[in-house]
């Protein structure tokens, strides 16, 4: 059984703070191994898991190059010879995306890239869909990274998800864009079992009042909040990655107390 994270909202928010703090705590607590999905084409999750990527080594590059073997096909009726020949098209594209995964210590990370056009033919998108599905059933926890959009989600190219986590920090418009995202789940091509809130940034633990009533009028549950911590700019100014933050790092303590009720 895949346990699959979803973690989405507005820009700058710290949705990619909170994917490495939840990886975090999975792989150092043996719920690993974790596929890590970054669906942010402008993303830096590898630079918070500390791991290295090759800008075209995404899916979406992948899918380009199945769309023209697709329409190839169809328009020449039998596909012969060339890169693909000797293995089935689904074959050829499974072993692909598996060879574009980066491979880190207890954590895979597999890059997206940009989300399908709205054109984008509709057997390659099924076909890519269903070995990304294969790939992440393979691990006991998948952690994406969403940008604002939840373009991928909105478009299937996901898995299910379990749980929806959206970020938000202190700021009206971060908190309308979470509740937004949590709203969306309704209209999702893909299932959503439990969504909830996390606010970013806090000072001295004490959530605004105004905010409080904004949270507490939009039904999201408050899985918790996370600390302001002014070591993460030193971290960031320094290019080290964000996974190697302390254990007793307040950032990181406040998100492993949120995932052990998710675990429970
Ligand atoms: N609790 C915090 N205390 C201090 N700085 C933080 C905190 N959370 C996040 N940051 C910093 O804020 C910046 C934005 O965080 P992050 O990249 O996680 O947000 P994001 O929502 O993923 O952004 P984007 O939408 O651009 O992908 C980063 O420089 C990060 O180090
Ligand atoms: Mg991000």
């Amino acid at each position: 059984m895949t346990t699959t994270i979803a973690v989405a909202g507005k820009g700058g928010t710290g949705k990619t703070t909170v994917c490495g703090m939840i990886i975090r705590y999975l792989t150092q607590n043996g719920y690993g191994p974790v596929l890590a999905i970054d669906a942010d084409p402008s993303s830096n999750l590898n630079m918070v898991l500390g791991l290295p990527l090759n800008d075209e080594e995404t899916v979406g590059y992948i899918r380009e190059d199945m769309l023209t073997q697709v329409q190839t096909d169809s328009n020449a009726g039998v596909m012969q010879g060339g890169l693909i020949s000797g293995l089935t098209k689904h074959d050829y594209f499974d072993y692909h995306i598996r060879s574009i995964i980066v491979e880190g210590d207890d954590v895979d990370l597999l890059a997206m890239g940009r989300p399908e056009g709205p054109g984008c033919y509709c057997p390659a998108n099924n076909a890519m869909r269903l070995i990304l599905d294969r790939i992440s059933d393979q691990y006991p926890f998948v952690v994406m990274d969403n940008e604002a959009g939840l373009e991928h989600l909105s478009r299937r190219t996901t898995h299910n998800v379990d749980h929806l986590i959206t970020v938000t920090d202190l700021s009206k418009r971060g908190a309308i864009a979470a509740k937004r995202a949590a709203d969306m789940v309704d209209e999702l091509d893909i299932k959503v079992g439990k969504t909830h809130l996390i606010v970013n940034r806090v000072v001295n633990g004490v959530l605004p009042p105004p905010l409080k009533t904004f949270i507490d009028s939009t039904g999201v549950p408050l899985l918790g909040t996370i600390p302001q911590d002014d070591t993460l700019v030193e971290f960031d100014f320094s290019g080290r990655p964000l996974v190697e933050l302390g254990d007793d790092s307040p950032v990181y303590q406040t998100v492993a107390e949120m995932m052990k009720t998710l675990t429970r």
